[in-house]
């Protein structure tokens, strides 16, 4: 908004009308001024107004009706209405018509001016943030989101689109393609941004863990269930779920998730009272569930209530126009202090690279490079230092396996650490390392018996 702020009063009453001009260009507005709706709208279509002033109870259109009118003409001005009775049923009325403020006659001219300053302020932040969208536009980053290719920009587009409605959307990409942050971006940019979003991996975790982690379990329901638990379901009520890598849930849970989508509600493992969910489902995958459904390792009737908005990331390799906006957002993300920037040779070299684990593995090697490079900026050497490594970015449990069979690790002794580790993990509470490790608590004592005779011999 540059120069005098517009202000539009709407009454039929001349004298009212008057004063009210008089007041507010007295505080130095530019004012305008309608006997009646329809010589308001004709106004508004005529000039630029950032603000209007309009009585209820007029002959012909009502104010009610002029906001709803100016809404589709100018759905940027805000419009305060001057109810003429202290009627609750006019002001809800008003409100939710979509007015931004009411004031009741008669009214005290601090109350009048209060009112508007706050509406020009509201459409002045409402200017700002459309400002901001467009600048952020042109960047070509949506929030977290970055990227330039076409690809890209209709992920935004679609992204923005779904973003307020509650429907199920299913993430597919590679690893690495940024399925975590385009969902986060989903929730972040909707209705819902400041309820929870709550990501859940369903690989990480054995099934009866999964079940009682998504739906809840009530006191006593299993071994170990000392006290009852809300699920995630619950908790993150008016928000979002992220159920990342949907395709490797098995199939007796994907039957009790179906359920629970269908009927929009949860019970907790062991309960008999079920709750009313309001929680929108994300979900992300990097296998192809068509392939999963033909195997019969996934259900089909889940895939059609998950797919609703299908959203397909493609790998990076096949969109090297992101290649260097990501480049320069790992360089400023990971730069310890003053960012680095990346040689031109550099730039190519990396804009040419395949990139098998997408995304994810040029923010590695980026990362990498910001510590090994010595000079200005990073040059081609510091990047093929990941060759020279041998560590091109693999799957952090097979690496780990690689690592395990390096070392030509025992079966028995994998294990062993495993377990070791496991319990180290959930502060040597054995119910949840068996849980975790899909064994029974029993076999936990029995091998940790095992295990202090063997030390002993
Ligand atoms: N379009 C993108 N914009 C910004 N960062 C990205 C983008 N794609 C991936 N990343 C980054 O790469 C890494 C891997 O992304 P992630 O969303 O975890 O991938 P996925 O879930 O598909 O395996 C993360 O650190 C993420 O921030
Ligand atoms: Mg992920």
């Amino acid at each position: 908004m540059s120069g005098t702020r517009e202000l539009l009063i709407v009454d039929d009453d001349e004298v009212l009308r008057r004063m009210l001009c008089d007041l507010f260009e007295e505080a130095g507005y530019g004012v305008r001024d309608a006997p009646s709706a329809e010589a308001a709208l004709a106004q508004a279509r005529e000039h630029e107004i950032d603000a209007v002033l309009s009585d209820v109870n007029m002959d012909g259109k009502s104010g009610i009706e002029l906001v709803g009118e100016l809404r589709r003409l100018r759905p940027e001005t805000p419009v305060v209405l001057m109810t003429a009775f202290a009627s609750v049923r006019s002001a809800v009325e008003a409100m939710r018509a979509g007015a931004h403020d009411y004031i009741t006659k008669p009214f005290e001219n601090e109350v009048a001016l209060l009112a508007i300053e706050r509406a020009m302020e509201h459409r002045a932040l409402e200017e700002e943030n459309r400002r901001l969208r467009l600048a952020v536009d042109r960047t070509r980053a949506m929030g977290d989101l970055i990227g330039e290719s076409a690809a890209m920009r209709e992920i935004f587009a679609l992204v923005r689109k779904i973003s307020h409605s509650r429907a199920s959307v299913l993430i597919t990409g590679e690893s690495g393609t940024g399925k975590d942050v385009v969902a986060r971006t989903i929730h972040f940019h909707g209705a819902r941004a400041a309820k929870p979003f709550l990501p859940i991996n369903c690989t990480a975790l054995p099934e009866g863990l999964l079940e009682s982690e998504l739906f809840g379990h009530v006191r006593g329901a299993f071994t170990g269930a000392h006290a009852a638990k809300r699920g995630l379901f619950e908790k993150a009520t008016g928000g979002t779920l992220f159920l990342d890598e949907i395709g490797d849930m098995g199939l007796p849970l994907q039957g009790k998730l179906l359920r629970v989508l269908q009927d929009g509600e949860v019970r907790p493992v062991g309960g008999t009272h079920t709750t009313k969910v309001d929680v929108r489902i994300i979900a992300a995958t990097n296998r192809d569930l068509a392939e999963a459904i033909d195997e019969g390792r996934f259900r089909e009737d889940l895939f059609y209530r998950l797919n609703v908005i299908p959203v397909s990331i493609p790998p990076l390799r096949e969109r090297p126009e992101d290649i260097p906006p990501l480049v320069e957002a790992f360089l400023s993300k990971h730069a310890a202090d003053r960012v680095k920037p990346v040689s031109e040779d550099a730039m190519a070299w990396l804009t040419a690279q395949t990139w098998r684990g997408n995304a994810r593995e040029l923010e590695n090697a980026i990362e990498r490079a910001l510590v090994l490079s010595e000079g200005d900026e990073i040059g081609i050497e510091d990047l093929r230092a990941r060759d020279a490594r041998g560590t091109p970015e693999v799957d952090p449990a097979e690496r780990l396996l690689a690592s395990a069979a390096d070392s030509s690790l025992s079966l028995a002794q994998l294990e062993d650490r495993y377990i070791d580790e496991v319990m180290r993990r959930t502060g040597g509470n054995k119910v949840q390392a068996a849980a975790v490790l899909g064994i029974d608590r029993k076999t936990l004592y029995r091998r940790a018996e095992r295990r202090a005779r063997e030390q002993e011999s």
